[in-house]
């Protein structure tokens, strides 16, 4: 068997260690891209359940017609299903450890893909919150450690946030910004801190949705079909800044102040850098500038490429709301 070291840059063969509901979804998707596999856990009773899970999704995949049904036998005979994350670790060029959201449990993996990995080899957490350097720290070679969290279903969803580590080259983050671009995902560059980026603002929906609930101002069914009703629906086409600019940041001001004085909370405290932007007269498309910059004529540009994109994205969506 060729071991990491002996190939190029190229990443043929991954080890993903954790066969859950995150490190079987990566396990697919990587040997839909012709990568080899080793699929690590503990117990060969959770490697049939990987298994499983990976032949029931890509079963489904043909059954939607997203994959040839002659695909699947090679695709799942390129991942191998093992127990032994010892033996197997120098062969990979791409590691990524996808155990349970444990610290502990983290830093002792860590300690053996320090120890067994090829020098060169990418080491990567799919860890939800904890800071990379921690996980890392006294680990060789930092320059090949750069996280990647992966998005549920990873198979399907196409956000991986990049976390390079303090020591990573920028030889090693544009290796896994290329190798993540070609499994068909849409990697970004975060810097590592608890939650990164799109944990802290996912829980900080969560926890205002929760707490509607606690309050018995609706129920999770009700909250639900509003946030997918409403801003969830524009979400998937503009981010919370694009928002900000398409409605005005004096309206979004105006809403803070009045919750905050209302509401006495404190992630309603109106945003230094929202009052600065309306102080600067950046108040988005009706000023032409405002967290981005709008030339003549964006503001109608920008409508109706709103209108098109969400036209589109109605049409999908419709029929599952009047169920
Ligand atoms: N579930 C999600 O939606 C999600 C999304 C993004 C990131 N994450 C992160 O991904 C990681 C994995 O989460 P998950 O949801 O897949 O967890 P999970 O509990 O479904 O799977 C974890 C797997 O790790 C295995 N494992 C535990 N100790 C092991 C060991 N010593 N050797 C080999 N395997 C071992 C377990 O047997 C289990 O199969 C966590 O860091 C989590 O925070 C999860």
């Amino acid at each position: 068997m060729p071991t990491a070291s002996s190939t190029d840059q190229k990443i043929a063969t991954a080890l993903v260690v954790g066969a859950g509901t995150m490190g079987h979804g990566v396990a697919q998707l990587l040997a839909m891209h012709a990568v080899q596999v080793h699929l690590v856990d503990q117990s060969d009773e959770f490697l049939q359940r990987a298994r499983s899970w990976i032949a029931d999704n890509l079963d489904f995949m043909v059954a939607l017609g997203e994959l040839a049904e002659n695909r699947v036998a090679a695709i799942l005979g390129k991942i191998n299903f093992t127990t032994d994350l010892t033996g197997k670790l120098a062969e990979a060029a791409y590691v990524l450890e996808a155990v349970n959201e444990d610290f502990g449990l983290k830093r002792r993996i860590w300690a053996i893909l320090g120890e067994k990995s090829a020098p060169e080899a990418i080491l990567a957490s799919n860890t939800s919150s904890y800071d990379i350097n921690e996980l890392a720290e006294g680990v060789a070679h930092p320059e090949r450690i750069v996280g990647t969290h992966w998005f549920h279903p990873p198979q399907i969803t196409p956000c991986v946030e990049v976390i390079p580590a303090a020591g990573a080259s920028q030889a090693n983050i544009e290796r896994v910004m290329d190798f993540l671009t070609g499994l068909g995902k849409v990697p970004t560059i975060c810097r590592s801190a608890p939650g990164f980026v799109a944990n802290r603002i996912q829980m900080a929906l969560a926890a205002e949705a929760i707490a509607l609930v606690e309050e018995g101002l609706a129920t999770p069914a009700e909250i639900d079909r509003i946030v997918k009703t409403s801003f969830g629906f524009r979400l998937g086409a503009y981010g919370p800044f694009e928002i900000i600019d398409q409605a005005g940041a004096d309206t979004y001001l105006g809403i803070y102040q009045y919750l905050h004085a209302k509401l006495g909370r404190a992630h309603f405290q109106p945003p230094r850098l929202l009052a600065a932007q309306v102080k600067a007269g950046r108040l988005g498309l009706k000023s032409s500038a405002g967290f981005y910059d709008y030339g003549p004529g964006a503001a109608d540009a920008m409508r109706r490429d709103r209108d098109r994109k969400f036209y589109a994205r109605l049409k999908l969506v419709k029929k599952e709301w009047q169920k």
